[in-house]
């Protein structure tokens, strides 16, 4: 009584809770949105496909799928047009894949990598440890166990897949400078229960596992000013130095690029060429591995928010492709229908549009910014 949405919101923020302006919204399928067709990009204008642009330069185009991928047949259609390499969004991670300890269930995500494989798509195995999407008895099984609790996971899943995935990120957003460690690792679950050398350890299992997957760190600094994303580019840059400098096999850096049209303004370029730059001095492949814009601080207007998005994936894109050391783009999702930023949604309860496809399926603008993107940087290899 008495106190307004918008107060909540703020309330809600200033805790930290909510990250981007949005609630917890459940009911995302009655969200408003364009009918059909209304801002999509005239018929036959997403050919050639994202996959084939990416590959006549060696790169690959690919997205994060989650279960619409076996339901929703105009989605499927899309994900093998478009893409030359999958994700799965959750079917990998640690909750879905060892839901008691030592079970482990391979059934939902073998049917992801059967998928890829039956259209000669690569995969990125996404991801061994990760302190989210975790089940609830991992805290007491580390305490008692140790690091035996983490050799266990890697190996059963490493070991099912191995041979047949391009990648896996072996640790996921493990630096976070805002924990204050001199380090700047984050205080996880596994940095609490083991110390920092669980990181290294990770990547020894995972090798030996599988031998032939290329062994990333996926990163998520936002490529924007602000906070303590520089300390957090360079705590990354610092992670990769200290593990190859104890010959540690690391072959690949992700960077997860959640962006935001709103804060685009903020972009600071000259730390992302700095970090491409450092990464690949180090002899380590870059994937962005989570790219999506969201709308949300935008205003309503459909067309405004297509163009600021598509300007933001554009923008970040020039960047991102002029180093050759970027062997591809996966974008977290590709139709918006399946996006998961409408679990918050956007106050004016208009449906986010985040993604190169929209809702029905249709190219939008931001889908024509990447095919140009990746046109303007065709590095000729
Ligand atoms: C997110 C998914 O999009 C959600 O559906 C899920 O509930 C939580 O995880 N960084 C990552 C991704 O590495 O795995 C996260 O994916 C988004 C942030």
């Amino acid at each position: 009584m008495g106190v307004s949405r918008r107060a909540v919101l703020r309330a809600a923020a200033a805790l930290g809770g909510l990250g981007a302006l949005g609630t917890r919204d459940p009911a995302a399928q009655e969200l408003r949105d364009a009918p059909c067709g209304e801002h999509a990009l005239p018929p036959g204008n997403d050919q050639p496909s994202l996959a084939a642009l990416a590959a006549r330069q060696n790169r690959f185009f690919g997205a994060a799928v989650k279960d619409p991928l076996f339901t929703d047949a105009s989605f499927r259609d899309l994900v093998i047009k478009q893409c030359n390499i999958l994700v799965c969004t959750y079917s990998m991670k640690w909750r879905s894949l060892e839901p008691e300890p030592g079970r482990f269930d391979f059934r939902l995500a073998d049917r992801y990598v059967d998928f890829a494989e039956e259209h000669g798509m690569a995969f990125r195995g996404h991801t061994l440890v990760w302190q989210k999407a975790t089940p609830p008895w991992l805290d007491d099984e580390l305490s008692a166990k140790g690091f035996a609790v983490v050799e266990r996971h890697i190996r059963a899943i490493a070991g099912h897949y191995a041979g047949r995935l391009r990648s896996w990120d072996v640790v996921n957003e493990a630096v976070w400078p805002e924990d204050g460690r001199a380090d700047r690792l984050r205080s996880n679950v596994f940095l609490e229960a083991l110390g920092p050398s669980y990181i290294e350890a990770a990547f020894a299992v995972a090798r030996e596992a599988d031998p032939t997957a290329l062994l990333y760190y996926n990163a998520n600094p936002a490529p924007y000013t602000g906070g303590q994303n520089r300390e957090h580019f360079e705590g990354v840059i610092a992670l990769l130095e200290r593990l190859l400098g104890r010959g540690v096999p690391v072959q690949g850096v992700g960077l997860q690029s959640h962006l935001a049209a709103a804060h685009a303004e903020k972009f600071d370029e000259a730390t992302l060429v700095w970090f491409y730059e450092r990464a690949s001095a180090l002899g380590l492949e870059i994937m962005i591995t989570e790219l999506d814009v969201s709308d949300k601080g935008l205003p309503t207007d459909v067309a405004l928010r297509d163009r600021l998005v598509a300007r933001t994936y554009r923008r970040f894109l020039d960047v991102t492709l002029a180093f050759p050391a970027v062997k591809g783009v996966l974008s977290w999702g590709l139709s918006d229908r399946f996006t998961g930023h409408n679990r918050w949604a956007r106050p004016d309860r208009w449906a986010v549009r985040a993604l190169p496809y929209d809702h029905c399926m249709q190219p939008k603008l931001a889908r024509r910014e990447i095919a140009e993107a990746f046109l303007a940087h065709d590095l000729d290899r």
